[in-house]
């Protein structure tokens, strides 16, 4: 089934000049980049991203982390996006991250694991329309 999903590429991502690796492992594996930019959230806007967070012991943290530096944002396209981004970034905690897998391979930390993708279509939806509008997100 076609299906977007929203990619982030977190401050760790790009403070560590990896963006082109990462976009490279994403092209390769098939899903198609509709939508990318390089943003630098506040705290508040990292806040209202990671809502669904809120009351967690690591919310606080991964918000400052989040507004912390640039991260690249980017709706892909493919068949399962969802699924398959979430493949291809492998499990939140490196240490558990299959082999080949973005975070297994580059995450240095818990919190700082480099990617973020959505979990469900409905966090998609949700996360898509919080950084892209209709006009930059044009229907497939
Ligand atoms: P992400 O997939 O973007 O979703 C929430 C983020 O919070 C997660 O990746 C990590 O960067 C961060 N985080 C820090 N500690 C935890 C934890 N114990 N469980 C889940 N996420 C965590």
């Amino acid at each position: 089934m076609m299906e977007r999903t929203l990619g982030i590429i977190k401050p760790d991502g790009v403070g560590r000049d990896i963006i082109g690796t990462v976009l490279e492992r994403i092209e390769k594996a098939g899903l198609k980049i509709v939508a990318l930019k390089m943003i630098r959230m506040s705290k508040v806007q990292a806040k209202g991203f990671y809502k669904v967070h809120e009351g967690r012991p690591f919310y606080e943290s991964v918000t400052d982390f989040m507004s912390s530096g640039p991260c690249v944002v980017m709706i892909l396209e493919g068949d399962d996006a969802i699924a398959a981004y979430r493949g291809l970034m492998g499990a939140t905690n490196y240490e558990e991250a299959a082999e080949g897998t973005i975070r297994r391979d580059f995450a240095t930390d818990i919190e700082k694991n480099v990617v973020h993708g959505s979990d469900s279509p409905e966090t998609a939806r949700f996360e898509m329309d919080y950084f892209f509008s209709a006009l930059e997100a044009a229907p497939a």
